[in-house]
């Protein structure tokens, strides 16, 4: 049967028919929707029943289904399914699912929402899954009551491996906190946990074989082998697989801190900021004895069949200043340090090949000797995604999705795996394009703003991954994930609530009001800014509790008020409620220097916002001005815009590694006011 299509915004269209009072808000979209008439109460009556297979697996999903539903709704529902012939939902799975998930297992759902009843089937327990999230998606209050709209869904993802990397070498983030966010992906239908298990920086993995690693290459802060039982456990029952990654040879400074004698160069390798870039010594057979003894245990405690070795950023210092592994290098026929690596990674495949993993690792491992078995993985840019896949390899995009460069989601959704040098692929080459991650690496993240720093932009890439390529709209996009964003907290994450309790923290009071006014107008600096800003080395240890580290990725306020400017200059200064909305915030913010001064000047976390806390009261005053003259029609003098454009210019640049982001948006409103804007 050939499945319509239908785009977001088409969806939207129709929806606004059916329900007039919001949009769809399903986050990713589905493959297909087709609207019905009126819609499903969900009351205290409220029940459901499995019919056909069913598992473990099955029956927690169901079980937490029906623990969420009561949490969203704040009714206590039915805890166990029902054996009613007519239940509120009906589940039907025609079979199970793998024992140890599978990449490309069947995913799809089927679910059918009418006013009588709702019904869930599914090849398998993946397929229910994530259509009881879309049912909790769906949930909306009404005037009557809790209810679900009537549809018809049929859904299955675009690509086979949607993943999440989270990097826990640089800082460690506990189990609960990965738990809450593996339930944040099951939420987005995401379905592989990266697991970035050591880097230089800290080894945060229990082996018993080994066991300096974890003792002298972390500050204590590790996962013990049942731990990690348990997470893989519970993303399993999430239907999500988990793929460790072991950096090698390079970013691995951490294993030599017990085990000096796997790495290119001297040691010791102490556990502080700075160290030297040590990687391994791909030259001495224990280095592949040592490898092969930790593979093996490692393959034991990782079940999926997949297996990332990492192989990225290898600088080849210490090869170069070892006169042996040149030497190697020279009795092998080799030219390069990249040969050198390629020679390391084929004795790396050959390892893992007989523990029977599949060999990934990051772009740079992409060598003509490697076999096609090997899954490349791109982070340098899209182009080595194009070229692994018409060479024969399997692939996965994270260029464009690193969540730790700050961008807003706008600009990862814009980022698509096929798009690019992948757009001329043959229909093969594409067929080896897998998916892509989202990945958030530590330098900045705590277990404190992790939760910030990957929701709710995460969920603009996992649509990116399920859904047809048709759906790009970003307003659609912007209006479900705000939307899904306050959901989301309902799991237990903090993405939202954690900027709270850290505002009282900087404040050392409770009137933060002032403060929050600020701190949702600013966002961290881009890309690699605050790295490359830095004068020393990063110390690890160091505090993270600046507005920096608090503040939010993108800044909704400033998003909205952006857009309520842009409305204003597209109605020729006449839509009303717009320019009421933009004075009041004008004037709030020109009056928010003199409340926040006191608390600035109160909490040495504080002052260094002092120059962002004039320059937004300023742009207030600026803005403000520029809209009485729009008023009147009466346009600005040109010295008055110089002044207020140099301005501009300076609030423009970043202070206590902070952006500013309403700043473009007033200067529009100032270059608006240097024409007459009213016919005489
Ligand atoms: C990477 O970001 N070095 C994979």
């Amino acid at each position: 049967m050939r499945i319509l299509l239908i785009t977001a915004s088409l969806l939207l269209v129709s929806f606004a028919v059916a329900q007039p009072q919001r949009g769809l808000n399903l986050m990713p979209m589905p493959s297909s929707v087709e609207p019905g008439a009126g819609q499903l109460q969900v009351d205290r009556s409220f029940s459901v029943a499995i019919t056909g297979f069913r598992d473990a697996t099955l029956e927690r999903g169901v079980q937490r289904f029906i623990v969420d539903l009561s949490r969203q709704t704040g009714m206590f529902l039915k805890q166990k399914p029902v054996d009613s012939a007519n239940p509120t939902l009906l589940i039907h799975a025609a079979h199970g699912s793998e024992k140890v998930q599978r990449l490309g297992e069947d995913e799809s759902y089927d679910l059918v929402i009418s006013k009588s009843g709702a019904k869930l089937t599914a090849p398998n327990p993946l397929g229910i899954l994530h259509g009881l999230q879309t049912f909790l998606q769906l949930m909306e209050t009404t005037t009557s009551g809790f209810a679900v709209p009537a549809m018809t869904i049929k859904d299955q993802p675009r690509f086979a491996w949607r993943g999440l990397l989270v990097d826990v070498g640089r800082h460690f983030i506990p189990l609960d906190v990965l738990k809450r966010n593996l339930d944040g992906m099951a939420a987005v239908k995401m379905n592989v946990l990266h697991w970035h298990l050591y880097d230089h920086e800290g080894f945060r993995v229990e082996s018993k074989r080994f066991p300096k690693l974890q003792q002298a290459g972390s500050d204590g802060l590790y996962y013990t082998q049942d731990e990690i039982r348990d997470l893989i456990a519970y993303a399993h029952d999430r239907g999500i697989r988990v793929v460790p990654e072991f950096e090698m040879p390079g970013h691995s400074r951490s294993m030599f801190a017990g085990y000096p004698e796997l790495a290119s160069g001297p040691g010791p390798y102490p556990l502080d900021p700075g160290g030297v870039d040590a990687i391994m010594d791909p030259t001495r057979e224990e280095t592949y004895k040592f490898i092969d003894k930790f593979i093996e245990e490692m393959t034991k405690l990782f079940p999926d069949d997949y297996f990332h070795i990492g192989g990225d950023e290898v600088s080849g210092h210490q090869w170069d200043a070892n006169p042996k592994i040149q030497a190697f290098i020279r009795a092998h026929g080799m030219k390069t340090n990249q040969d050198l690596q390629a020679y390391f990674n084929q004795r790396l495949q050959k390892i893992l090949s007989k523990h029977h993993k599949i060999m990934m690792g990051w772009d740079e491992v992409l060598h003509p000797d490697l076999p096609k078995t090997v899954v490349v993985q791109s982070w340098r840019g899209q182009q080595s995604l194009a070229t692994a896949a018409e060479q024969g390899y399997s692939g996965l995009l994270s260029f464009g999705y690193y969540l730790d460069l700050m961008w807003p989601a706008a600009r990862h959704y814009a980022v698509d795996p096929m798009s690019g040098a992948a757009a001329s692929l043959s229909p093969e080459g594409k067929g080896r394009i897998l998916g892509g991650e989202a990945c958030i690496w530590s330098e900045w993240v705590t277990p404190e703003n992790i939760d910030s720093r990957i929701w709710p932009r995460n969920a603009a890439i996992a649509e990116r991954l399920w859904s047809p390529p048709e759906v790009q709209d970003p307003g659609s996009m912007y209006t479900r994930l705000g939307e899904l964003s306050w959901r989301l907290e309902w799991l237990g994450l903090t993405h939202r609530s954690s900027m709270t309790s850290a505002l009282y923290r900087m404040a050392g009071t409770d009137d933060i009001a002032a403060l929050r006014t600020l701190a949702e107008l600013v966002e961290p600096v881009k890309d690699y800014t605050r790295m490359n800003s830095l004068k020393t080395a990063l110390d690890f240890r160091a505090p993270l509790n600046r507005l920096v580290d608090i503040a939010s990725p993108e800044s909704d306020q400033a998003r909205r008020f952006r857009d309520s400017v842009q409305a204003y200059i597209a109605s020729a200064y006449t839509n009303q409620a717009a320019e009421k909305e933009i004075r009041a915030l004008l004037a709030a913010w020109r009056d928010n220097d003199a409340r926040l001064r006191p608390l600035l000047a109160q909490s040495f976390l504080l002052q260094e916002l002092t120059p962002l806390s004039e320059d937004l009261s300023a742009l207030g005053a600026a803005g403000l001005s520029a809209l009485d003259s729009i008023d009147k029609s009466e346009p600005s003098t040109e010295p008055w815009r110089a002044q207020q454009l140099t301005f501009m210019e300076r609030a423009k640049t970043p202070k206590a590694d902070l952006l500013l982001m309403v700043v473009a948006p007033v200067q529009q409103l100032i270059e608006a006011s240097a024409a007459r804007t009213k016919k005489p």
